[in-house]
């Protein structure tokens, strides 16, 4: 069956009906296509043009064609050529002639967006519960290491130490901002565009407000030529699928390193681990590498539909329907992304004896000195070239921090106090760093207990 053919004189070439065919992939949105569908029969009997009697049927029909739609059988031998003529052909098999009245007033233009924007509501709250969840398995691996210091990073260099779970707090935070991202890209994707038309606007008084608040809209979209041509919606949650992907490529990497034998911070579980066929000793981290590899995927689909879009007249064109094969791939691998990084954050092991004499050998105690000597009343500029001396000096004698003495640093530079050897020790600097977001013990304390508040507070 096709939705159209009286203009024609001959049929679809075989290769253009492969070709054009997208219900290999759109039978993804064959419930929200009959759920749409059947608010949609709703609309046509408020507008007349189907009787309650029909409308009961239509929907009747609909409904039970939900159940069957949920197995791979109702698409078996379909060459239909899309999800929409899919599910009216079925319709007309279940319902008879009253079938033909449903796309009275409705173009499949404005119908795949209604169906992406109701595929896409599920979709962003499936991703928010996915992130709360890694956010909740992070606070669990802070909170059982909670004294644990580690030397942080800048340009891959040792730089200042820093709590354990004030670094777990860092991705904390980046899962949050992905969470609401994906609670803005819903609220985008969640205004009804049915009435649209083609692109000019239905030629049947629908009540668009009933019809949103049918199937749960919170507005109606507000120009059918807008409808027609945009897929802002998909780029929202496509570009929240890759910030999303870009924060568990990172952790991903963070991690791939600090389980190395290199650094020999983290034990990762051997159920997320593989060996080699080759060499018998190793366990290498896969899974994180594959998190890591598919951030570019999730990427790709983003640059995909930009470079789709960017160049389209006004307003719907064919090419459009090129905009799902990335969204429901972005949809793929950042939900099975999120699965895998529980399961690694689960079974990771901190050894924190390690990143702590990552930090006790290093100089990560050098802003700390440099920040006593200014409090003690030398000015901040004068006190880091006493303490960039002292740590050349240190290097060219090949001493650690903890091989000085309060005297022989006051020997050093008589602007050091002997009191100020405490702060050889990274412990006691972060102790000056109990600024709200800072690394200050009791500043992590409370923002560990902020972000578990937070939490579960989240209504997901
Ligand atoms: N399958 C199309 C899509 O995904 C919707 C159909 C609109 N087709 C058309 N020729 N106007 O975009």
């Amino acid at each position: 069956m096709k939705l159209w053919g009286g203009r024609f004189e001959s049929g679809p070439s075989e290769v253009f009906e492969r070709f054009s065919g997208s219900l290999d992939f759109d039978r993804r949105l064959a419930d929200a296509d009959i759920r749409g569908s059947e608010a949609f029969a709703r609309a046509l009997e408020r507008a007349g043009i189907l009787s309650a009697a029909e409308r009961e049927r239509i929907v009747a029909a609909f409904e039970a064609m939900r159940a069957e739609a949920a197995s791979p059988a109702f698409f078996e031998g379909a060459t239909d050529e899309d999800v929409h003529t899919l599910v009216i052909r079925k319709l007309k098999e279940r319902a008879g002639a009253v079938a033909d009245k449903i796309h009275t007033g409705r173009s499949r233009n404005e119908q795949v967006s209604l169906d992406t924007r109701l595929w896409l509501r599920e979709e962003c709250d499936r991703m928010r519960s996915r992130l709360c969840a890694v956010m909740g398995d992070l606070l669990d691996l802070a909170a059982a290491y909670p004294g644990a210091a580690i030397p942080g990073y800048t340009h891959t260099r040792r730089a200042q130490a820093v709590l354990w779970p004030h670094y777990l707090l860092a991705y904390f935070e980046m899962f949050s901002r992905d969470g609401e991202r994906f609670g803005e890209a819903r609220r985008r994707a969640n205004a009804l565009p049915l009435g649209s038309g083609a692109l000019a606007g239905s030629g049947f008084p629908f009540d668009r407000e009933a019809m949103a608040r049918d199937l749960g809209f919170e507005a109606i979209t507000a120009n059918s030529m807008d409808v027609s041509g945009d897929r802002d919606f998909a780029l929202d949650f496509l570009y929240a699928a890759s910030t999303a992907m870009l924060h568990l490529s990172r952790l991903a990497e963070d991690w791939i390193l600090y389980s190395s034998e290199e650094f020999g911070w983290l034990e990762l579980g051997d159920a997320v681990t593989s060996g080699s066929s080759l060499m018998p000793q190793k366990k290498n981290p896969d899974s994180l590498e594959l998190i890591r590899g598919k951030c570019g995927r999730v990427m790709g689909c983003l640059t995909s539909l930009m470079v789709t879009m960017k160049g389209l007249p006004m307003t719907y064109n064919r090419d459009m329907q090129e905009d799902k094969v990335p969204l429901f791939e972005a949809a793929d691998q950042l939900g099975g992304s999120l699965e895998m990084m529980r399961d690694v954050i689960r079974t990771a092991k901190l050894n924190p004896a390690r990143p702590a004499a990552a930090a006790e050998e290093s100089w990560v105690v050098a802003t700390d000195l440099a920040e006593a000597l200014a409090r003690a009343g030398t000015p901040f500029h004068q006190a880091h070239q006493i303490v960039g001396r002292f740590v050349l000096e240190s290097v060219r004698a090949g001493k650690r921090p903890a091989d000085w003495t309060g005297e022989e640093m006051a020997r050093f530079a008589p602007e050091f106090r002997p009191e100020m050897a405490a702060y050889l020790n990274p412990k006691k600097g972060m102790t000056s760093r109990e600024i709200p977001g800072g690394t200050g013990p009791e500043a992590v304390a409370s923002a560990l207990a902020h972000a578990k508040r937070r939490l579960e507070q989240m209504d997901v």
